[in-house]
């Protein structure tokens, strides 16, 4: 009840942050969405909020290229970040990202979790372990979410569940609870609104 609340009130875009100093204040609740270039972080808070063109989703990896901060009600902020793993851009570009990214997952205090996305289709890569064990340093608390839920058949989706089931046990600042999610279908939306409107 508290969740459908909170994500049938005010969402709106506040600003996209291309540097440390952009931040906006961090006196809110902050979830964040992190994962591989093109997983599905926008079209999952689209379908969160239930607001279709709110975050830019496309089908061209590298689509977010800041931290775009959304307000959620009056005390939490979603924050959508930019895709990591994504080779097809100026070196120079993806290494500015990166740099931001960590930056912003090492140094948030308002941080109360890190959604990180994972393709149902693909399971846990390598890229993702490097954001796991800096998510494990900076002690916050992550938690996997596995998106695509449609483009996976029922059969096929205990073997991926147990691949990150697995690889998350072997890391401290992991949440244990998977949420297996389709932005397209509507799976795992009301579960994800319950886990951020809990966060207190
Ligand atoms: P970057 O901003 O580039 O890092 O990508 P992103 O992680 O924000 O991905 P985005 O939401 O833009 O989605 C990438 C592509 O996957 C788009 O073509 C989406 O339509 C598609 N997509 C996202 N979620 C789902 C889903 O649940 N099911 C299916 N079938 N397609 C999805
Ligand atoms: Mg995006």
């Amino acid at each position: 009840e508290a969740a459908r609340k909170l994500f049938a009130g005010e969402v709106d875009f506040l600003k996209g942050v291309v540097a440390m100093d952009g931040l906006p204040p961090d006196n809110r609740i902050e979830v964040c969405f992190a994962g591989r270039s093109n997983v599905g972080k926008s079209s999952l808070i689209n379908a969160l909020t239930g607001r279709k063109g709110l975050a830019r989703a496309s089908n061209t990896p590298g689509r977010t290229q800041e931290i775009n901060f959304f307000t959620l009600g009056a005390e939490r902020y979603l924050v959508d970040l930019p895709g990591y793993g994504f080779a097809n851009a100026p070196v120079n570009v993806v290494q500015a990202w990166q740099a931001l990214l960590k930056a912003y997952l090492a140094g948030r205090v308002s941080l109360r979790r890190a959604f990180v996305l994972i393709d149902a289709r693909h399971g846990i890569k390598a890229v993702d372990e490097e954001i796991l064990t800096l998510l494990d340093r900076s002690a916050v608390t992550f938690q996997a979410v596995l998106t695509k839920a449609d483009k996976v058949k029922e059969k096929d989706r205990a073997k991926v569940l147990e691949q990150v089931r697995t690889r998350l046990a072997k890391h401290p600042a992991a949440y244990p609870e998977i949420v297996l999610t389709s932005s397209e279908k509507g799976d795992g939306i009301a579960t994800l609104r319950a886990i951020i409107a809990g966060l207190g």
